[in-house]
């Protein structure tokens, strides 16, 4: 099968299309054929170093995936051939998205939401996961918090203004000026143009933050938490700065997920949730989606499409 592999960690050049052998459902797995393979930073940040995931004996960055099913292994009962399929498997090991076939734990799977196209569920499982385990499953955001969002026009803060705003949240978003029409459409009450104001000083009493950012952001966040809030970041373990009484900081690494998948679908299918796809590529240009997505300007998602 075709797969883009890194050839050596480093930068986008090393991204390299190759015939690899097309892998074998095992006990509990499906083999998927990939109709598109969505891009997130953690691609372009292992790739670039290889730090953190355990990979296979070919190295094939990329997690999320939408497709259909092939072939099933023994046991398998939540899916069968031909149904179509989401998800972010595997993750932190090597789940090789960039690639015609990849194989997932059934469960690491959930069925493709009625009315996306394989372009648009792929932009969703690893960036909604994230907001959904930082938002609902880690700092439980009860209808009526004030939620702050930062970096809220890119892949995981568009969706996790939509997220929060399903679960009854008032939420602000911090963006640049020239997003901040994507970012209200998408239902944000305030959006913040964090390049003429520091957010601190126009936001306050917030219960949750949802940071994509870290470091000084982090730092800066915890002023406007009120008594009880929860600070959520997702760069690293090292963005999360000491707290004072009565908040907390939690960094959250996502994690494969049926039941969010399943949670993310029904939102989608009641039309709470939809994502934004920018840029779309075929798979032999990973590289030129990598150098696009590396700048950190995105709106939304990039995605390649396989098959
Ligand atoms: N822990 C986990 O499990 C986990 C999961 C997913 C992602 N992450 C991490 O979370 C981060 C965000 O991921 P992502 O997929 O959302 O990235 P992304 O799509 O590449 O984010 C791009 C967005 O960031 C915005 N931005 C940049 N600087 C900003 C600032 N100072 N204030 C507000 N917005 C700013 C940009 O908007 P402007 O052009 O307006 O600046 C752009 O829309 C990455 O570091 C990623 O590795 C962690």
């Amino acid at each position: 099968m075709r797969a883009v592999v890194v050839e050596q960690w480093g930068g986008a050049e090393n991204l390299v299309e190759r015939e690899v052998e097309r892998p074998e459902p095992g006990l509990g797995e499906v083999l998927v054929r990939v109709h598109a393979a969505g891009v997130n930073p953690v691609d372009w940040k292992t790739r670039a170093s290889g730090a953190l995931i355990e990979w296979g004996a070919v190295p094939v960055v990329g997690w999320d995936v939408s497709g259909t099913v092939e072939a099933v292994g023994p046991g398998v009962g939540v899916f069968q051939v031909g149904d179509d399929v989401f998800g972010m498997p595997l993750f932190p090991r090597q789940a090789g998205g960039y690639a015609e076939y990849v194989v997932a734990p059934a469960r690491h799977l959930a069925p493709k939401p009625a009315g996306l196209s394989h372009v648009e569920a792929a932009a969703l499982p690893l960036a909604a996961l994230t907001a959904w385990q930082a938002l609902v499953d880690a700092a439980h955001v009860r209808p009526g918090e004030r939620v702050l969002v930062h970096a809220a026009a890119g892949g995981v803060g568009h969706l996790a203004v939509q997220i929060a705003k399903a679960r009854g949240a008032y939420v602000i978003g911090t963006a640049s000026a020239a997003k901040h029409d994507v970012v209200r459409q998408l239902g944000a009450d305030e959006v913040v143009d964090y390049r003429s104001v520091r957010f601190e000083d126009v936001v306050g009493d917030i219960d949750v933050v949802l940071d994509g950012l870290g470091g000084e952001t982090a730092e800066r966040s915890l002023k406007v938490l009120r008594a009880g809030g929860r600070l959520i970041t997702l760069p690293g373990p090292d963005d999360v700065p000491a707290v004072h009484d009565g908040v907390r900081a939690t960094w959250v690494l996502v994690e494969p997920d049926h039941l969010g998948l399943r949670e993310i679908a029904a939102l989608v299918e009641r039309g709470a949730l939809r994502p934004v796809v920018e840029t779309v590529l075929p798979l032999e240009e990973a590289a030129k989606a990598h150098e696009i997505g590396e700048q950190g300007r995105t709106t939304g998602k990039i995605v390649l499409t396989v098959a």
